[in-house]
């Protein structure tokens, strides 16, 4: 488990709708942060069904939702859960905070 925030970009790289993504400095987790109506949220940037990089899909502002653009599974990018097939497990969520000028996430698992 990771105790050290990974820096993600300046605040003002990651405005409403947009994304940015990076890895954990300690356990190299991809991560993808997303900007949703201005509250940000952090995934482990890997889709659950094959392990594609879900910072590469779409993201459904109205349903808060991002979609892999591999298979066209859909997680709730507030709690990662998955929303339809062919993924069905969850995708980890990151804790994610703003300090200093910019967005720091972490991978928090043990
Ligand atoms: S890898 Fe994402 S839906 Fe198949």
């Amino acid at each position: 488990m990771s105790d050290t925030w990974t820096f993600v970009c300046a605040t003002g790289e990651l405005l409403p709708g947009e994304k940015k993504t990076a890895f954990d400095d300690v356990t190299g987790a991809p991560i993808v942060v997303f900007n949703l109506d201005g509250t940000l949220y952090a995934l482990e940037d890997k889709c659950t069904h094959e392990d594609f990089e879900l910072s590469a899909g779409q993201v459904d502002a109205a349903e808060g939702s991002v979609e892999c653009v591999l298979h066209g599974a859909r997680f709730d990018i507030r709690d990662g859960r998955a929303l339809c097939a062919p993924a069905y497990e969850p995708v980890a969520r990151f804790p994610v905070r703003i300090a200093d000028g910019g967005v720091w996430a972490r991978d928090d698992r043990d």
